[in-house]
């Protein structure tokens, strides 16, 4: 059977097929057949959606369970996927989100699970109007936090609301995969009541198994996060292999704690606020004509700023809907530090921020 399945596979995705059915492609042919045939493209169908956290007067949170389609090629727990949904018949919208199950093999079901951002377009349709049935298009699993082969003996994971997601899959999969190792594990949520996946995370505290769980509240009285804490909880923790994710302001003690130390691997969800005290020069968006002092923000930041409204999915570097042509100037890219300044280059503002004067096709 799965000898036909792939002979099938192999056809439909053949330069033939692909000629055949241009210019539409095999899978917009295959897709109103039956949405859950695809030859390369990757769609799921959902077929859960739970609620996680519902604290009146506070955004939800929800775990969808996702039935991909054949070509799911399976993920490394901490990997996220690009996820593409049609809100109200609007052209496709595209977010990216961690898989917070563990790790998949080819055609698996997954589940992801997300805060219903108030101000937002893709997290507030999935978890308050998405139905069991609606299909949405994915990536392949992308990205580099994760586990690496071989698991060190002892591993810390730190993370903050809803940037759990990533070490909650590699927790459960260290936990499927019964890892003898040690595993100290700190999540900060605003309260229980915020607490995302809080019954799961109870039972693995009073089963024991050699997972630590500390499950912290410091608006409630528990300790906040600093160098102190984490050095008597785990002593010598700046050598212990650290996964870290969560809001700005927890990734920003976590990496002082860690003073550089090469043991410490950090997830973001959003790029890390710039500095605009320094900034200098102005921003002209050309095809506009709007222009703005420069803030030091990213483009597409300074772009919104100026009430230009440019295309953006990830906001994080990884999707390139927002690549725009710089026409001059120098930008910084905020995730990993390094400055362009060639002409009439494509850049991705959403992670680019102006270094003095700046020319940007928007
Ligand atoms: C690697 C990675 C993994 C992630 N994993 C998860 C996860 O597991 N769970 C999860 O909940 N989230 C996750 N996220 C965050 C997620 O991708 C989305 O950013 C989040 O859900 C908000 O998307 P949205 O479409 O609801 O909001 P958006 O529509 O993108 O709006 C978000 C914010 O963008 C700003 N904005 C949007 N449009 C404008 C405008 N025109 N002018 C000014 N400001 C504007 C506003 O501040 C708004 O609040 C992850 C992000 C990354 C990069
Ligand atoms: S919005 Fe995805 S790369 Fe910029």
């Amino acid at each position: 059977m799965s000898i036909v399945a792939n002979a099938t596979g192999r056809v439909l995705r053949s330069r033939l097929a692909a000629s055949l059915a241009s210019p539409h492609g095999v899978d917009r042919y295959l897709e109103l057949v039956n949405p859950m045939w695809a030859a390369s493209e990757v769609r799921a169908r959902i077929v859960d959606i739970r609620r996680e956290v519902d604290v009146a007067g506070h955004p939800p949170v929800a775990t969808i369970t996702l039935q991909p389609t054949s070509t799911w090629q399976g993920h490394r727990a901490g990997q996220h996927v690009q996820l593409g949904v049609e809100v109200d018949g609007a052209r496709r919208t595209t977010r990216v989100f961690t898989v917070s199950s563990p790790d998949s093999k080819a055609g698996d079901r997954f589940t992801i699970t997300l805060r219903a951002n108030p101000d937002g377009v893709v997290s507030r349709y999935l978890v308050e109007r998405a139905k069991v049935g609606t299909m949405v298009h994915l990536s392949q699993a992308q990205g580099e936090f994760v586990l690496p082969d071989h698991v060190p003996d002892h591993i810390l994971f730190i993370s903050g609301g809803s940037g759990i997601t990533p070490v909650m899959s590699m927790l459960r999969s260290l936990q499927r995969r019964t890892h003898r190792g040690r595993i100290t594990f700190l999540h900060y949520a605003q309260s229980p009541d915020h607490q995302i996946f809080a019954a799961e995370l109870e039972e693995t505290r009073r089963s024991g198994y050699g997972i630590d769980v500390h499950l912290l509240h410091p608006e409630l009285g528990d300790p906040a996060l600093s160098p102190a804490y984490l050095e008597r909880l785990v002593p010598g923790y700046r050598d212990v292999p650290t996964w870290a994710c969560g809001p700005a302001p927890l990734i920003n003690a976590v990496q002082a704690s860690y003073d550089g130390s090469e043991a410490l691997r950090v997830e973001y969800f959003k790029p890390p606020a710039v500095s605009n005290g320094s900034a200098e020069g102005d921003i002209a968006f050309t095809r506009s004509g709007a222009t703005a002092a420069n803030s030091g923000a990213t483009l597409l930041e300074q772009a919104e700023a100026a009430g230009l409204t440019p295309a953006f999915g990830c906001r994080m570097g990884i999707c390139f809907s927002c690549t725009a042509t710089k026409k001059e100037g120098t930008v910084r890219n905020v995730l990993t530090g390094e400055t362009s300044s060639l002409p009439d280059e494509d850049i991705r503002i959403c992670v680019s921020s102006p270094e003095g004067d700046c020319a940007v096709d928007l």
